[in-house]
């Protein structure tokens, strides 16, 4: 049974594995992958500030040149596109846009929203670079895994892969100093099938008090 025919969330989740070789011939619209996206980024994250950037590859050549970057990964230029997730570690830049829209859409009045970014203007400029860049790689895991299981959801398939230079990452795609890579996500239409990976017990990492 495919995760398309039964929509639960449980279901999608026992559904995906990462799949690292696709039909190369398999196109994904990138309408379709706007709507992936638009589904992943209502992850939630701290104070609402949302601290992610998408570059998506889907072009043939420069899909070739990533795989150099990215320890000759496979589903890197198999899959239909692969969808590079940032960490940004100035996310205080995003408080006026957020709250302001929260405002906007009458979701709270002016008063609240003053205090909520007084609030994140007195907390966030102040964390040290190491502190806001570990929020963002911690938001930028919530909205991959949304992504992902998402993907799924559409009858797709996805490998988050770590494994890339950051470095050339960052010279290839002209990332600015604000941003961090976390994640390459391959998606695309699986051509083969998963390998199967068990989890640590449940009894073993999980305790009641
Ligand atoms: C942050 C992160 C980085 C990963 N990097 C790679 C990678 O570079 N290459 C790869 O083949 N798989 C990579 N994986 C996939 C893991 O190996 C995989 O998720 C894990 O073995 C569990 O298998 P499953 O995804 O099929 O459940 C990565 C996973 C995560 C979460």
């Amino acid at each position: 049974m495919s995760a398309k025919n039964d929509q639960s969330v449980s279901a999608v989740i026992r559904e995906r594995h990462s799949i690292r070789k696709y039909d190369p011939n398999y196109k994904i619209a990138r309408e379709e992958i706007v709507d992936i996206l638009n589904s992943a980024i209502l992850a939630p994250s701290s104070s609402n500030l949302q601290p992610w950037r998408f570059i998506i590859i889907d072009n043939e050549e420069v899909k070739k040149e990533l795989r150099l970057i990215a320890n000759n990964q496979e589903p890197i230029e198999s899959s239909s596109a692969v969808i590079a997730v940032l960490g940004d570690k100035e996310m205080h830049k995003n408080i006026e846009k957020v709250y302001r829209s929260g405002y906007d859409a009458g979701f709270m009045d002016e008063e609240n929203m003053n205090r909520l970014m007084n609030n994140a203007n007195s907390l966030y400029p102040n964390l040290s670079e190491e502190a806001r860049k570990n929020i963002a790689s911690f938001d930028a895991g919530l909205v991959s895994m949304q992504l992902m299981l998402i993907a799924k959801e559409k009858g797709y398939d996805t490998v988050p892969m770590g494994g890339f230079d950051k470095v050339k990452f960052n010279e290839r795609f002209n990332v600015s100093e604000r941003f961090t890579p976390m994640v390459l996500i391959a998606l695309g239409k699986a051509e083969a099938s998963p390998f199967k990976t068990t989890r640590i017990p449940l009894k073993d990492i999980a305790e009641f008090i």
